[in-house]
């Protein structure tokens, strides 16, 4: 996920930009950069780090036009660097572009124009955009534009200015989201509406590969077989500040609805023909008799799902250990050993710590991490992202479900190198797993049944998560969840071991969570339900798989079929909005905003 804008108009677009910046912030802060056009090309300023460095370099440099371009970058291909920064110009400096999305086909399409010498400056897949249509460009800046975009494989959003058409913005997208401003002194792109708020209400929503070609004075609209198309604009009824999150109370709950597409991307990137599938085809799984897997908090929740996953399907033990307690317990790990590191943000220290640890007993290293460049994915041996994009609430959603998507996948590779499974039954998993995108989504548009519960438990001193096996896995997340952003204390069982003790904390209208993805055991766990209904407790039973019917005491809501391997995706899904509506019930708004990139810098500083 990037911002991008663009304006172009009767005024300076510099400081239009740079506050559209600004408002696109959330949707990445690694690094960032403004191109305008004047009568002698294109001035670039772009740089590496947060957005107010960029602001300090602009408004030191004389940077001044009526036309321009900026970007706010989340880097998934190229680490964060000055180069690799948008905008990216053509190497004749005739095209420049900003580009939001992941071009799957980039290195192909780079080996072609490298032996037609042109030269890359940066490892970005968005260059081979800038550079291509420069090479296709042929004076006629809308055949440009089809061109390139016929030949581009993935998703984009991009704005482009050419030297030949001064006079022009255009934009395009497919599969990630472009906006077209229209205010009096001028028009805009924009990755949303936040960025053109200040200036107009009235935007229109590009449809996937719609062009639009902007003027200072209108705004034109055509297919891809270049016919003029009518758009209705849409009239803006938002505040600003809510604007920021795409309407939505907390970043948090945002956050939560990106996950089909969050899925889409990193099942793509690590199942179709992404960077990530190249890394796990890299890696000889053959040579490990042991996986460990290490991390903190959600991420290691996201472990303790793998592991069930891993050994069901490939038969070698996997163990999952904190990652704060790693390198103090002389860990039995050596070559043998394929460590997985799994973190958000590849800077959390105790994670950090584990990596070195396990690698200088000389293990192999495999991260599972966010954010391209950070500590945790430069140091281990292999790196596989999460296409989550930057994820501003501190409760993690987005970031957890894309580190489960990637260990199913790893898993079933590593069960097909192992000659764990057929060819069919690996194609028979993969499309289990492509098909949860669209069964997140179907989840997120009928959801009131899990808010309305939540509603009624902002009361709760004390809630328990049972489950068994990867339900159990699952209903840990469920409960950390819960206690991190709604303050009630929770636990999370194995439903067998609620009798060895732990029953006699329940009493009358104690909430239990109860989960069942897993049909063999669905009479165990019902049999658990039945016991803590029994000694008086409400329950709150959410699954694929139950039979049972509702009662006074018992809510049932309902999760689509799948393999039960993965439906830990879907559980867990009602399980964060569980935690969300409680807590925004309980009116904390304060555990609800605190943001992670502020965290980012506490975990690294405070292990
Ligand atoms: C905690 C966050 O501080 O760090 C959790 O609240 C997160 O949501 C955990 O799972 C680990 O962070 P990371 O960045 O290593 O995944």
């Amino acid at each position: 996920m990037c911002g991008i804008i663009g304006y172009i108009g009767n005024e300076n677009a510099v400081p239009i930009i740079l506050d559209g910046l600004k408002r696109l912030e959330y949707r990445g802060y690694d690094s960032s950069g403004i191109a305008v056009m004047n009568e002698d090309g294109f001035d670039v300023v772009k740089q590496k780090g947060r957005l107010s460095a960029l602001e300090e370099l602009v408004t030191r440099s004389s940077v001044k036009g009526f036309m321009g371009i900026g970007h706010t970058r989340w880097a998934t291909h190229g680490e964060p660097s000055d180069i690799n920064s948008h905008p990216h110009l053509g190497s004749q400096n005739k095209v420049a572009i900003v580009h939001n999305g992941i071009i799957e086909n980039y290195r192909q399409i780079k080996e072609r124009l490298e032996q037609k010498g042109i030269e890359f400056v940066s490892q970005t897949d968005s260059e081979v955009i800038a550079q291509l249509a420069e090479y296709y460009h042929a004076g006629d800046i809308v055949e440009t534009v089809i061109r390139t975009a016929n030949a581009l494989e993935g998703s984009y959003a991009l704005g482009i200015m050419c030297l030949d058409e001064p006079d022009k913005l255009i934009a395009i997208k497919k599969d990630n989201p472009l906006i077209i401003g229209v205010a009096e002194h001028g028009n805009f792109i924009a990755s949303d509406v936040p960025a053109v708020l200040a200036h107009t209400n009235k935007v229109y929503y590009l449809n996937d590969k719609e062009i639009a070609i902007l003027t200072k004075t209108g705004v034109e609209f055509y297919n891809m077989d270049r016919e003029p198309i009518h758009k209705e604009p849409e009239i803006i009824t938002w505040s600003l500040k809510s604007a920021e999150k795409g309407g939505y109370e907390h970043f948090m709950l945002k956050e939560i609805m990106e996950q089909p597409k969050v899925l889409k991307d990193t099942i793509q990137s690590a199942a179709g023909d992404g960077d990530n599938r190249r890394i796990i085809e890299s890696l000889d799984i053959s040579k490990f008799n042991r996986i460990v897997i290490t991390a903190c908090g959600s991420a290691y929740n996201a472990g303790m799902v793998g592991r069930y996953v891993f050994e069901r399907l490939c038969r070698i033990p996997v163990e999952v250990e904190l990652a704060s307690e790693f390198r103090y317990k002389d860990p039995i790990v050596d070559y043998n050993t394929l460590v997985i590191i799994i973190s958000q943000s590849g800077e959390t220290a105790d994670s950090i710590a584990a990596m070195r640890e396990a690698r200088r007993r000389g293990a192999v290293t495999l991260s599972i991490v966010n954010v391209i460049g950070s500590t945790i994915a430069k140091e281990t041996d292999y790196t596989l992202y999460t296409m989550a994009g930057p994820e501003i609430a501190v409760a993690t959603t987005k970031a957890f479900s894309a580190q489960l998507a990637l260990l199913y996948i790893l898993a079933v590779a590593f069960a097909k190198k192992l000659n764990r499974i057929s060819d069919e039954e690996e194609g028979r998993l993969l499309s289990e797993i492509a098909s949860l995108p669209d069964k997140a989504a179907e989840m997120l548009e009928k959801f009131d049944a899990i808010q309305k519960y939540a509603v009624t438990c902002v009361g709760c001193k004390s809630i328990f998560f049972i489950g068994r096996n990867i339900d159990y896995a699952i209903a840990m997340e469920g409960s950390l969840k819960l206690k991190e952003i709604s303050y009630i204390h929770s636990e999370a069982y194995a439903g067998g071991e609620l009798k060895h003790g732990t029953i006699s904390l329940i009493e009358e209208n104690t909430l239990v969570v109860a989960i069942s993805c897993c049909e063999g055991l669905y009479e165990k766990i019902y049999s658990n339900v039945e016991q803590v209904i029994s000694r008086g407790a409400k329950v709150l039973f959410i699954g694929n798989c139950i039979k049972a019917v509702p009662g006074e005491k018992l809510e049932i809501i309902e999760l689509p079929k799948i393999n039960e391997m993965f439906a830990s995706s879907l559980s867990v899904i009602y399980l964060q909005l569980f935690s969300y509506y409680v807590a925004a019930n309980k009116g904390l708004d304060i555990a609800l905003i605190i943001e992670s990139m502020h965290r980012t810098y506490e975990k690294q500083i405070f292990p």
